[in-house]
């Protein structure tokens, strides 16, 4: 089988991040992003993986080599000459993805679940539409795709509502699908957008339908939804794959679901917890503070600096008595001096902060 991944442009939104990697190479649970999805898209039988992609592929080759041996999968870039959008991707790669005539998986490059892809497939193929997406349930689906069923428990989606500003319905497109190859005829060679273009019209085909996620869902693409996806990330590996996770009877986790690297060095009468994830070769001085945060590789965290809700990008500092908090976002080699406050601040790389940031900003 063949897969394709919307690896897509910049990443904007999770910046300062993805200044200094692409969005797919961010670490998430001390994992490449889309080494969770290329895990999952072997575990189900998929030999060919095309990364759509519309810039600087060559950051991510070497990394991508790696993968293919580990997982047994080949992986080919995409390079767009433009962006072409959610749907265009499909047309640019078409000669892999026709290779032969089974269903390809398409997937969002930000999006973190228990991949069901054995089971969307089962689905799929028993009943016989040209494209089935997964759904699940949002309490704010403004800024997402959402799903309108006819009435009746039929799967067959009725409409496709992408970004509503009225509310239509909460389920909502999980950003991975499986659609037969006969899809990629109704998709031209330009930018097209596969939610408002061609999903619209599979619904008035009756060819498009919807298949029911278990479990957490959550688009990581920005640092607020960052954190949260890290938090019911690691929550659902507590009980999938607790060796995973560092055991609640160490004296420094705090409240659960603390993952840290083997190589990080944890100080002593730290309180780290719940849902916090640490990089390889961090060091954690002793009395540190750290909730609900992500510390990327080669990062330093001095005595008794008090962390909650942030982002630590790779091989920052954070100084003594330092207090961050408030989804603060810091990037590559950030510097925050002894004793800073950081509220919500988001740090460009290479920086040092001398003055406390009291509201949301961004210090370039
Ligand atoms: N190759 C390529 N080219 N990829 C692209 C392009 C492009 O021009 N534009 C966007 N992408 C990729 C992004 O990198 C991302 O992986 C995916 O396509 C979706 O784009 P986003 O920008 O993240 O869209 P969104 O999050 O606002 O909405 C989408 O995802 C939601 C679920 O998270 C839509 O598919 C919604 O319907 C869906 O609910
Ligand atoms: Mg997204």
């Amino acid at each position: 089988m063949k897969a394709l991944i919307l690896v897509g442009g910049f990443g904007t939104r999770l910046r300062p991040l993805t200044l200094t990697l692409p969005k797919p190479l961010v670490e998430f649970g001390n994992k490449p992003m889309i080494e969770h999805q290329i895990a999952a898209l072997a575990e189900a039988g998929v030999t060919d993986i095309v990364l759509a992609v519309n810039y600087r592929p060559e950051i991510m080759t070497k990394e991508l080599e790696k993968f293919e041996e580990q997982f047994g999968v080949n992986i080919e870039f995409s390079l767009e000459p433009e962006p072409l959008g959610t749907a265009g991707p499909l047309k640019l790669a078409e000669k892999t993805l026709r290779k032969d005539n089974s269903p390809i998986l398409v997937l969002n490059s930000d999006v973190i679940c228990d991949y069901p892809f054995k089971k969307l497939i089962e689905f799929h193929k028993s009943h016989g539409g040209e494209g089935t997406i997964i759904v699940t349930k949002v309490e704010e689906p403004s800024k997402y795709g959402v799903v309108v069923h006819k009435a009746g428990h039929s799967s067959c989606i009725d409409r496709f509502v992408e970004k509503p500003v009225e509310f239509v319905g909460n389920r909502i497109n999980a950003g991975i699908y499986i659609l037969n190859p006969s899809v990629i005829d109704r998709i031209e060679l330009r930018p097209t957008s596969i939610e408002t273009e061609v999903f619209p019209a599979m619904c008035n085909d009756e060819q498009l339908h919807s298949f029911d996620l278990e479990g957490y869902w959550m688009d990581v693409g920005q640092p607020k939804d960052f954190l949260s996806g890290t938090c019911l990330y690691l929550q659902s590996l507590n009980k999938k794959n607790p060796k995973l996770l560092v055991p609640s009877t160490e004296p420094f986790v705090y409240g659960g679901n603390v993952m840290v690297h083997p190589t990080a060095k944890i100080g002593n009468n730290c309180r780290i917890g719940p849902n916090v994830t640490i990089g390889p070769n961090v060091v954690v001085g002793d009395g540190v503070r750290i909730q609900r945060s992500v510390v990327l590789k080669g990062s330093k965290i001095k005595d008794h600096a008090w962390v909650k809700s942030t982002i630590v990008g790779w091989n920052s500092t954070i100084g003594r008595w330092a207090r961050l908090e408030n989804v603060t976002v810091l990037g590559d080699d950030v510097t925050i001096r002894d004793e800073i406050y950081v509220n919500g601040g988001s740090i460009l790389p290479h920086k040092e902060i001398k003055a406390n940031i009291d509201s949301p900003s961004i210090i370039m």
